[in-house]
């Protein structure tokens, strides 16, 4: 059995999901922004991934009606390595198959080495770029899995 659990976000886990967003991206999202994206929004689904009763990642999607955008993934640092980058990705595959949701598509950074290698053995597939969409600066990579 899995030593972790994946729900979804409550109001009261902004503050854990904020620290791993500082931790864990170059250029984190505000808590106001967090705030908008996770509460407001009809369309986006988040979910927290907990350990020992301790959040330590979460993920983000956009839906768009049979399209899944994820639009953030992480593990917090010292406990990546373990597998459950991937359980995360399966259980929003499977949210996703369960809500009528065919296609998912994600933009990383170039750079992201350890994220694009888990996302093509997941069976993710590199379709294109978009030129210095980081900060004016670095690449992403559009990566698409299509028919889930
Ligand atoms: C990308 C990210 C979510 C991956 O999380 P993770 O929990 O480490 O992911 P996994 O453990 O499932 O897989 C990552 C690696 O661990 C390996 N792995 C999986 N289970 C393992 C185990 N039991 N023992 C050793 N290694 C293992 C995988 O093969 C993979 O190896 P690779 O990087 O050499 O391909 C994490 O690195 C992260 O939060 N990064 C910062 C945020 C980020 O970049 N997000 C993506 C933005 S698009």
């Amino acid at each position: 059995m899995s030593e972790i659990s994946i729900r979804p976000v409550k109001a009261q886990d902004i503050n854990d999901v904020n620290s791993l967003e500082k931790e864990c991206f170059i250029t984190p999202w505000s808590i106001e922004v967090l705030l908008v994206d996770m509460f407001q929004s009809l369309y986006n689904r988040y979910f927290v991934v907990e350990k020992h009763g301790r959040i330590i990642g979460y993920a983000g999607i956009n839906t768009v009606i049979d399209e899944a955008h994820i639009r953030k993934l992480c593990i917090t640092t010292c406990e990546r390595h373990n597998g459950y980058g991937l359980e995360l990705l399966r259980y929003i595959e499977n949210y996703c198959r369960n809500n009528g949701i065919k296609d998912l598509t994600l933009e990383v950074r170039r750079s992201n080495e350890r994220a694009i290698r888990l996302y093509e053995s997941f069976g993710f597939i590199n379709e294109g770029i978009r030129p210095k969409y980081y900060d004016g600066i670095e690449d992403a990579i559009i990566m698409w899995k299509r028919d889930i």
